[in-house]
């Protein structure tokens, strides 16, 4: 039997607040691919968990909470139950409860098959935690996004902002530190750089540098 065909997929892994998203989202409009942004699976799990009162451990409460509740995509928009949250997603307890949620197996269960279903069905640019190494580990471009802490967290700093979610500096880069350790200390799919995964430090880029250079990256495997 023939193997089924690599997805169009561009995996975008790396660290909180190296500018994933807004990278993503560029390069998925410039190349006519769909963005799925995966951490706003993990958010929307971490917001109906705070919403519920259920704690971040395996058991009945978080089992119950699973089964009932409907995470969806319209477009690149996240649906909780049907509702679209926003910047609902992005209020600082929700980056902690989705870490906190993220490290349980059967969370990561629940929205791996929603993952590998929208890759499979078009081309995708996909950005997370896991995606190069777990979710898409055959995807044909891998680049793993970083930047110094101090970097990261002015970019975040600047993005709460922008939200009206102001946070002192110091603040905010304890908190994508106390993230990444977890993320990356995880035994399910933690945040690691997969070894063919292209290695773009952002620190000194700006953000056209930084898309610019992914699409190269991808006109370089995808064409065009
Ligand atoms: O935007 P930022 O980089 O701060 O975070 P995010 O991508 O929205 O992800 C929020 C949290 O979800 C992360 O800290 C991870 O714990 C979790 N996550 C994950 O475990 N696996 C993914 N593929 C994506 C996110």
């Amino acid at each position: 039997m023939s193997q089924p065909a690599p997805p169009r997929v561009i995996a975008i892994d790396g660290p909180a607040g190296a500018g994933k998203s807004s990278v993503s989202a560029a390069l998925a409009a410039r190349l006519g691919f769909t963005r799925l942004d995966t951490g706003a699976l993990y958010r929307a799990i971490g917001l109906a968990a705070l919403r519920a009162g259920v704690r971040a451990e395996e058991g009945e409460a978080l089992r119950a909470l699973l089964a009932d509740l409907r995470v969806e995509l319209d477009g690149a928009e996240v649906l909780l139950d049907g509702v679209a949250e926003g910047d609902a997603l992005r209020r600082p307890e929700v980056s902690a409860a989705a870490s906190d949620f993220a490290r349980l197996p059967s969370v990561r269960a629940k929205l791996l098959d929603l993952q590998r279903a929208i890759g499979a069905a078009q081309a995708c640019v996909v950005d997370g935690r896991d995606i190069g190494t777990v979710v898409f580990p055959d995807a044909p471009l891998k680049i793993y996004l970083t930047a110094s802490a101090r970097a990261r967290a002015e970019r975040r700093l600047l993005e709460l902002a922008a939200k009206g979610m102001a946070q002192p500096l110091d603040e905010v880069q304890r908190e994508i530190e106390a993230r990444d350790a977890q993320d990356a200390s995880r035994p399910i799919a933690p945040l690691r750089r997969a070894e063919d995964a292209v290695l773009v430090d952002a620190t000194a880029l700006g953000l056209e540098e930084v898309v610019a250079r992914c699409c190269g990256l991808a006109r370089g495997v995808f064409g065009g």
